[in-house]
């Protein structure tokens, strides 16, 4: 595969803008003031599927946004990749800390992208890393390399859940049967140092609602007389850590996977620099678990984070008020063993019991998803090291990760078979965050390297 660089270097101009114009398109999942924007970018990814070389492309039409199916089957014998990735966006507020507008691309260095990196939202998240797939399908198509099948199941309701994509893939088994899952939707360590992404969390996201008076009431009259739902929302969730910054829900951690000190001493070897990751954030300390280092922290053990809090009065000036409610949405970030949905009930079986008499409470849970651990000894783990190690000069670390991608739990249970991840982005990118970007080194070095995977895969299958 001397041919894929040059490719590469031939076509890049190319590849940028059609990538580009695939982010203009702003589709946000979460919000339906974008559902056809959310229908139009389907259609494209579509579009560019059948152009790189699927011999058949479909529209899944599902309960919610559609799966765009995409195959190039050249010899049933041969094994199958099965790619996935997802062209939905996160929504890009708050839109005053962007430099440039969330949909309308530009080129711009960063210090750690000295080559450019595109700004816009999804550039990493997930459509850049999920056309890398399509630009090296091209490739190998272009240039007779393809190896074995192919399959692409491109989805629009990942930071949504999945909802759809887990009603798509317990009806379709045969459709999408294959030897190995492909995907590019996590990091890797730097540029310098790739990783391969070996475990995801899980989650469990719920919404509480804390009621006290029947009415927003005058806080000099009523106040330090009735439960303030504010005050007594605050003091709830402070109550969910204690002093070692434990989680205090009972049987939180009963099933929670612990390492080995060997597993453990094995993770610490990935390189890492505390003053970088506090000076990267602007923080002077870092904060959590006791018992564990940052990157135990961030990925071996489970989490629970308020992600927003409100009630009462947040306009202009002064208002002298008790609101009646308070309200807060509260991801709980899970390890391998841990289930979903019993966790999310213990936690609304503590949280209601925690609350005085004076406020009622509501638990509404969101979604989850069971989180994913994969052996490093299997073909594909090898296969992915492999290419790296080709397209990098030094061989993949392998690295679990905090972040959560449900449906690849999913796809172990009801397709049986190992999912690798394969991620170019980095932590700096700002995925989910103003400014999101990815680095044009990253999305050229995703396509070169994603072929030898193929390559790599169908030699150690034989
Ligand atoms: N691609 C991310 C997950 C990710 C990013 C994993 C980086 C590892 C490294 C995915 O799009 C995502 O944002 N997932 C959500 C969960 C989903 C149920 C909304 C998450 O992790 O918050
Ligand atoms: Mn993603
Ligand atoms: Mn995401």
């Amino acid at each position: 595969m001397e041919n894929i660089k040059s490719y590469v270097q031939q076509h890049k101009d190319r590849f940028i803008n059609e990538l580009i114009e695939l982010l203009k398109i702003p589709s946000v999942s979460a919000d339906t003031a974008y559902s056809q924007d959310v229908i139009d970018t389907a259609e494209a990814v579509k579009e560019s599927l059948s152009k790189a070389g699927c011999d058949y492309v479909e529209t899944c039409d599902t309960p919610g946004y559609p799966i765009i199916y995409g195959e190039k089957i050249i010899d049933p014998n041969l094994p199958t990749v099965l790619v996935y990735g997802h062209y939905d966006v996160q929504p890009p507020d708050p839109l005053e800390l962007w430099t440039s507008p969330p949909f309308e691309p530009v080129i711009k260095t960063t210090d750690i992208h000295p080559e450019g990196a595109i700004f816009a939202r999804g550039a990493c998240d997930d459509k850049g890393q999920m056309y890398m797939h399509v630009k090296a399908l091209e490739y190998m198509v272009q240039n007779n390399e393809l190896p074995c099948n192919v399959k692409f199941m491109i989805e629009g309701e990942e930071e949504v859940g999945s909802a759809s994509l887990a009603w798509f893939v317990e009806r379709n088994q045969e459709k999408l049967k294959n030897d190995v899952i492909l995907i590019s939707d996590t990091g890797m360590i730097s540029n310098q140092q790739p990783s391969i992404t070996t475990g995801l969390r899980g989650l469990s996201y719920v919404e509480v609602e804390v009621t006290g008076p029947n009415r927003d009431l005058h806080s000099g009259l009523y106040g330090g007389a009735v439960a303030n739902p504010i005050n007594i929302l605050a003091k709830m969730i402070a109550s969910l850590h204690d002093e070692n910054n434990h989680i205090t829900i009972p049987g939180f951690y009963d099933k929670v996977q612990e390492l080995s000190a060997e597993e453990r001493a094995e993770m610490a070897k990935a390189p890492f620099s505390l003053e970088k990751y506090k000076n990267a954030l602007n923080i002077a300390d870092v904060y959590g678990e006791k018992g564990y280092v940052t990157n135990e922290r961030n990925s071996i053990r489970p989490t629970l984070d308020v992600n927003g809090i409100w009630g009462g009065y947040t306009g202009e000036g002064a208002k002298t008020v008790i609101a009646s409610k308070a309200f807060a949405k509260i991801s709980m970030r899970l390890v391998p063993n841990q289930e979903w949905e019993e966790i999310t009930e213990l936690f609304t079986k503590h949280f209601t019991s925690i609350a005085p008499a004076g406020v009622t409470v509501k638990v509404t849970p969101h979604h989850g998803g069971q989180g994913y651990v994969t052996p490093i000894d299997s073909i594909g783990y090898q296969a992915a090291n492999k290419a790296y190690t080709e397209t990098f000069g030094v061989p993949a670390i392998p690295v679990r990760s905090g972040g959560s991608i449900p449906i690849v739990a999913l796809f172990e249970k009801e397709l049986k078979s190992k999912t690798i991840l394969m991620g170019f982005g980095l932590d700096s990118d700002a995925i989910h965050s103003p400014n999101e970007h990815f680095g044009i080194f990253n999305y050229l070095k995703g396509i070169e390297t994603i072929p030898l995977f193929y390559k790599y895969f169908v030699e150690l299958s034989k």
